[in-house]
């Protein structure tokens, strides 16, 4: 059975549609690891209701400790690798790693980004696809998971879903459409990792 490790910053219900599917059988893997880098992220509760391991590692007592942004990232990859993961799957990471964290990790890693290959990397993309609409430059937007590399939401693409912006959606609306397609891309997308031929 593949190990997923789960790296959150929020509410989690892309780890939650992981765990679902993963105690249902439809993602033959066992999420052995969820790590948040905010003590107050929903997605620690969804773990604990689920009874996998999770970690609370925040930056900035870290950083008031005297530690730097590599040494954190390499402590956060340290404590990842520690469960002997199979797969890292970013899901709503706001945090991003410099090569600290990426060179002392073997297993893949992967990131869940609600916006369309090379259309809006970083933050509020979805409020950026919407307002693009509303200036007539897209028609529609979408969801991605990309294989993480050091440059943001950028590494070889994975799985992509489209969703089209209606014109009446707000950013609920179109939030709501997102992360239901990202729920199931990422099932998908990992169903495909853990269970392709060697
Ligand atoms: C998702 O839209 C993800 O793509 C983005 O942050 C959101 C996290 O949602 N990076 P959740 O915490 O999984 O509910």
């Amino acid at each position: 059975m593949k190990r997923i490790a789960v790296l959150i910053s929020g509410g989690g219900s892309n780890l939650q549609a992981l765990i679902d599917a993963t105690s249902s059988g439809a993602l033959p893997a066992k999420i052995v690891l969820v790590v948040s880098n905010r003590a107050d992220a929903f997605g620690i509760e969804r773990a604990r209701r689920a009874g996998i391991a999770a970690l609370t590692l925040p930056l900035k007592p870290w950083l008031k400790a005297g530690g730097t942004r590599e040494s954190y990232d390499a402590d956060v990859a340290a404590q990842v690798a520690a469960a002997r993961p199979d797969l890292v799957v970013l899901a709503g990471w706001m945090h991003v790693f410099s090569p600290a964290f990426l060179d002392r990790i073997a297993a893949k890693v992967i990131n869940l980004h609600p916006a369309l290959p090379r259309q809006f990397p970083g933050t509020h993309a979805i409020e950026r696809a919407l307002e693009a609409h509303k200036h007539g430059e897209i028609a529609e937007t979408g969801v991605m998971v990309h294989e993480v590399i050091p440059e943001v939401d950028a590494g070889p693409v994975l799985g992509t879903a489209r969703i089209a912006i209606a014109p009446g959606d707000n950013l609920a609306s179109l939030s709501e459409k997102i992360h239901a397609a990202e729920h199931r891309l990422l099932v998908d997308v990992i169903r495909e990792l853990v269970t392709e031929p060697h």
